[in-house]
């Protein structure tokens, strides 16, 4: 959800830099743009609806420059409405992420100053404009952001400094050669330097060619710089050889399994003794991250014997009244900025709870407000659906859930069996079969997906993969509820997808197939072995409770190709957002 990515230093070419940074941002979803340099004679903006593509900007040399990414809260999707916004004299410029909860309040009291957009950001740049007849860009900027309420994060830029502050909405700071950077996320920095500068909420930060200064939001006094090193490689954050970076990173999976695989034993021993220690676990996480919670909550019951509570982040505010200072909060997210996620673990925390949490980005607000954490280390994931980021907690919640079981040694073998089973899945011969299948159905308007037990999150996440991409009417169902209701939607070349592993569910989800066949459902058994209800099957080959992870795998592949197919961009998924910062 939008994005903000500015520079000052040594090269005079800020606004081919802070382009291209916003091009680096555009994961996170946007409906317009705009770029802002101070190149001598004052201020040139250049502002657009629409992607940013192959969008070159005509701006005059400078050596500092500001861009944002809108994603549209108040006020229309309009040239007007995109940031950078400017004040009266044109010598100031603001971008901002988040929604200035008082602005009607703070317009009316900006009435005499000539509004030119209907966004809650405008107020903001006419409120410095005010302070500033009397106080420094650094003091105006971090005034008119006390007086703003709601989570947001704002940069301003005014001859040649950047002033920024954020509390609620993440900010990173770059620290380069002569060089200096601030952006949403930290992969937007990382070809230009991996030192980096997480700012915390209620801090702000003065940029200029001299260096960083980060300040309290309030006293303005000097806080020291806690510089900390990115362990991601550039070309992770590239596209390389792949055409989407969605397949890219459904392919980098074996590899973040083998590096959970290898590294992560301390970390999960000590969460796990954390678990064992609550009185009350509870798994919380959004969209893809819920359903990693939700087989968690499967893993911990079959494996470790320990119920776990499952909740969906939006709807934990509404069921947390059992939380004690003895619960522990597991937190998963990948970006670490979803809203709903962080507002779950500030009521848990205020309930005295401890908090834990699964995440991939170093710095992230929830990797900074955890009590205890785990980073995924599954590297950027660009693509705005959620793929190797899934398969990582998964990983994880696997080896926890061996661990707290008594069986660690028995949970590493399964998990290297399952990575074995992943590479197979992804030979050319498996991917092309999965891309056949994606052929056949791509012009299908819905499509039924349904599993038991292990199988069932595994369904709502295919379907989750399938309906964000592609569009297609993609429904997740636990196979006992097919009688309840969705049959009625069964009918003549209905596609319906079997999540069928060797387990406990097996007979009765061919039932259930028997059943969808019998009214004309077209079914597709990924599955062990080939069965006659079967109308296609994609074989998986039994990796016990790894299901989990390889038949998301093939959900993983379905999804994508049925995207390709239907000429969507699976990496840019219309109306959605990397990260849903906002409620
Ligand atoms: C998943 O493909 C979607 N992009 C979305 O459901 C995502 O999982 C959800 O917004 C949670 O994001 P998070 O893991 O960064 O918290
Ligand atoms: N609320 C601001 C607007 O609508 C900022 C939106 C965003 O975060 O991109 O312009």
């Amino acid at each position: 959800m939008c994005g903000i990515f500015g520079y000052v230093g040594k090269r005079n070419n800020a606004a081919e830099i802070v382009l291209e940074g916003l091009k680096n941002l555009e994961y996170r979803g946007y409906d317009s743009w705009g770029v802002v340099v101070e190149g001598g004679e004052g201020l040139t903006v250049e502002k657009k609806v629409g992607k940013i593509g192959e969008a070159k900007v005509s701006l005059p040399s400078s050596n500092v420059g500001l861009g944002h990414t809108r994603w549209a809260t108040h006020g229309g999707v309009s040239v007007e409405n995109a940031h950078p916004h400017l004040d009266c004299t044109k010598t100031l410029a603001v971008v901002h992420n988040g929604i200035v909860e008082n602005f009607s309040k703070l317009r009316k009291e900006l009435k005499k100053h000539e509004f030119v957009s209907e966004t809650d950001t405008e107020v903001i740049v006419h409120l410095v404009e005010d302070l500033i007849q009397t106080k420094t860009l650094s003091e105006a900027l971090r005034e008119a952001f006390r007086k703003i309420v709601g989570l947001n994060a704002v940069v301003s830029l005014k001859g040649n400094q950047l002033v920024v502050a954020r509390n609620g909405s993440p900010l990173v700071l770059g620290l380069g050669e002569g060089e200096f950077f601030v952006s949403s996320d930290a992969s937007a920095i990382l070809p230009h330097t991996k030192e980096v500068v997480f700012l915390e909420d209620n801090q702000a930060a003065v940029l200029d060619a001299g260096g960083i200064k980060v300040l309290d939001l309030s006293s303005g006094q000097e806080i020291r710089l806690k510089a900390q090193k990115l362990d991601w490689k550039s070309e992770q954050a590239n596209l390389g050889q792949y055409p989407h970076f969605m397949i890219k990173e459904i392919y980098e999976q074996p590899k973040v399994i083998e590096n959970i695989v290898k590294t992560s034993e301390k970390q999960v021993e000590e969460l796990a003794d954390l678990i064992q220690r609550s009185y009350g676990t509870f798994l919380v996480g959004c969209g893809t991250a819920a359903h990693a919670a939700l087989v968690g909550q499967y893993l911990f019951s079959r494996v470790a014997r320990r119920h776990v509570n499952f909740n969906v982040g939006s709807e934990f505010g509404y069921l947390e009244h059992f939380l004690t200072p003895k619960s522990l909060v597991l937190a998963l997210s990948q970006s670490g900025e979803t809203i709903d996620i962080i507002d779950s673990i500030k009521n848990a925390q205020n309930k005295g709870a401890r908090v834990a949490s699964l995440t991939n980005v170093l710095g992230s607000t929830l990797y900074r407000m955890s009590d205890y954490k785990i980073l995924l280390g599954a590297g950027p994931e660009k693509s705005v659906c959620a793929t190797k980021s899934f398969t990582a907690k998964i990983a994880l919640l696997f080896l926890l859930s061996f661990a707290l079981g008594g069986r660690k040694r028995e949970g590493k073998e399964v998990l290297e069996q399952t990575l074995k089973e992943v590479k197979r899945l992804l030979r050319e011969e498996n991917v092309k079969a999965v891309e056949k299948l994606a052929d056949k159905i791509k012009d299908k308007e819905h499509l039924y997906i349904v599993g038991r037990g292990l199988s069932y999150p595994v369904s709502l996440e295919a379907a989750l993969k399938v309906k964000e991409v592609s569009y297609i009417h993609a429904e997740g169902f636990a196979g006992g509820e097919l009688k309840h209701g969705v049959i009625a939607l069964i009918e003549k070349g209905t596609p319906c997808v079997v999540f069928a592993p060797r387990d406990e569910t097996y007979g009765a989800i061919i039932s259930g197939a028997m059943e969808m066949k019998a009214r004309g459902g077209y079914i597709i058994g990924i599955s062990f072995e080939d069965h006659e209800v079967f109308d296609n099957w994609l074989k998986v080959e039994d990796t016990g409770d790894g299901s989990a992870v390889t038949n998301s795998v093939v959900g993983q592949l379905l999804a994508y190709f049925l995207a390709v197919k239907r000429g969507c961009d699976p990496d840019k998924p219309r109306n959605l957002a990397k990260s849903v910062t906002v409620k």
